[in-house]
Order: structure tokens, then C-alpha cells, then sequence
């Protein structure tokens, strides 16, 4: 007679008895890895690579703004590219335009708190066109902005925030100079009711059918200082720690 049972694999069953170290002994501290090195090249910017750790906020825009990023990477970014006109038609509290300003680099930015709707099928009106645009939506409905129906955080479905989403990089995409960049910050999360959303997924899926090319690696930024990092669930699940930039380019 077969036995149904799976024969017993002796590395797992030797695992299974073994008393495994804490990884990380005090919950509440921050673990420190060892990043891979980076090579030497003749960027201008040598700590920028695809993983971006930097960990204080800086004077730029307003910390306590919902959604803020801290200015550093958008700096970095700024000093790599070079670019004479920058936009930023998502600016919350401004941290792009802080940024700019310091740099000396001029720069128009927007928001749909000044009743501007950076995905008006119209595009961005008789705004000129960039060297570089600096975008950082919101990652739809985790956070609320404003008390405005054309916020893309307030769209009731994953679907219309998907097609509002495509004509904002539309939009992006036709104000860009040829040659120029468009930088996204988005982070994928769990929906309460729409389950995994895998936003960086949709942003490329969209950014490449809005006619962009991908530019450079990813940039996959370490969420220091993220509200829910100091919260405690009941539940079981992978904790996000990053959100990620992409760089597109119009050719
Ligand atoms: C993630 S926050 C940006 C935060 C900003 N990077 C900062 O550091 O403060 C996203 C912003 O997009 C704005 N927004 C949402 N829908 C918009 C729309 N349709 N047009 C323009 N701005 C919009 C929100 O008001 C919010 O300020």
C-alpha cells in the first residue's frame, strides 16, 4: 500500500529542530544592513544609486503635511540632471519647490488645493514645457488630501483613479521638452477593500503607453519617519519599508 504522507526531506527536518537566532533583537530600533558598494563612475552625484537611505527630512516643504517626502532625493536628483525649468504639479506642502528654490533652479508647482487638477484632460493649459517634472501623486485613497472631487485620492474606484492616473502622465508626458525627465514617487500598498495595489506596476504600464521610456534604474527609497511604521497590527503581512521613483524620459 502507497503511504500518502511526503517523505520527510532531512535539511528541512534538521531546520526544524534547530533553535534560530533573533534577527532583530529590540523590536522598535532600526536594523542596520551593509549596502552593496557601488562602483565609481563620473556621476555628480556618487551616493545616488538605487537604493536611497538617507534618513533626515531637511528644511524642505512641511513635515507634518500628509504624504510629505523629504527634500534630499529630489535634491539629488536635481543636482544629477541639471535641468533649467522644473515643475511640480502634485506640490502638497511644497518640498520641490523648496528644494528649487535653494538650488536657484526655477520651478512652477501646482496643486489641486489651489484648484488646480493636474489631470484635467486639457492638459496643463499654456504652462510651458520642462526640463524636468517632479510628480508624487497620491498612492490613491491611503491618504486623503483635499476636500475636492477631482483629487485623485478621493476617485471611488481603483479603475477611475487608474484613468484619471493615465491622463495626468499624459499630461506629464506632453509638457516634457524633448529629452526631459519626469520623476515618479509611488509606493504600492494594501486597500482596505481593493486588496494589493501594485501602483508602481500601473505608473510604468502607463507612463509607457503615454509614449515615455524608462530612463535609469529604479530608486527604491527607504521610508524613514513613515507614519505606520510605529503602529501595531493584529493582522499577519509583509510590511512595505519603500516606496520607489522612477525616471521616464521623452525622446
Ligand atoms: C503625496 S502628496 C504630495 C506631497 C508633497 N510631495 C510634499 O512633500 O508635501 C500628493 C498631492 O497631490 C495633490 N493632488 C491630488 N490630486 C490632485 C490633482 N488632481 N491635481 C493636482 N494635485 C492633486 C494632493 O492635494 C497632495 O498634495
Amino acid at each position: 500500500m502507497t503511504s500518502h504522507t511526503a517523505p520527510i526531506n532531512p535539511f528541512y527536518a534538521a531546520r526544524r529542530n534547530r533553535t534560530v537566532p533573533a534577527k532583530h533583537d529590540e523590536p522598535g530600533k532600526p536594523v542596520y544592513a551593509r549596502l552593496p558598494l557601488a562602483p565609481v563612475t563620473a556621476s555628480p552625484v556618487p551616493h545616488l544609486t538605487s537604493l536611497y537611505h538617507f534618513h533626515r527630512t531637511g528644511e524642505y516643504g512641511d513635515r507634518a503635511y500628509p504624504g510629505n517626502c523629504g527634500g534630499r532625493l529630489i535634491k539629488d536628483l536635481l543636482l544629477y540632471f541639471q535641468p533649467g525649468l522644473v515643475f511640480d504639479p502634485m506640490t502638497g506642502s511644497g518640498t520641490c519647490r523648496d528644494v528649487c528654490e535653494e538650488l536657484d533652479i526655477p520651478c512652477i508647482s501646482w496643486d489641486i488645493h489651489q484648484g488646480i487638477d493636474a489631470c484635467d484632460p486639457n492638459g496643463f493649459g499654456d504652462a510651458e514645457t520642462f526640463d524636468f517634472i517632479w510628480a508624487h501623486p497620491p498612492y490613491w485613497r491611503q491618504k486623503l488630501y483635499a476636500d475636492d472631487p477631482r483629487d485623485l485620492s478621493r476617485t471611488p474606484t481603483l479603475e477611475e483613479f487608474l484613468r484619471r492616473y493615465r491622463q495626468f502622465l499624459r499630461n506629464c508626458a506632453r509638457s516634457l521638452k524633448p529629452g526631459g525627465k519626469l520623476a515618479v514617487l509611488m509606493g504600492d500598498y494594501s486597500d482596505r477593500g481593493a486588496g494589493f495595489v501594485p501602483l508602481v506596476y500601473h505608473t510604468k504600464r502607463l507612463a509607457f503607453e503615454a509614449g515615455l521610456v524608462q530612463h535609469c534604474t529604479d530608486i527604491i527609497r527607504f521610508s524613514h519617519g513613515a507614519s505606520s511604521s510605529k503602529k501595531v497590527y493584529r493582522t499577519s503581512f509583509i510590511p512595505g519599508l519603500h516606496d520607489v521613483c522612477m525616471i521616464f524620459e521623452r525622446h
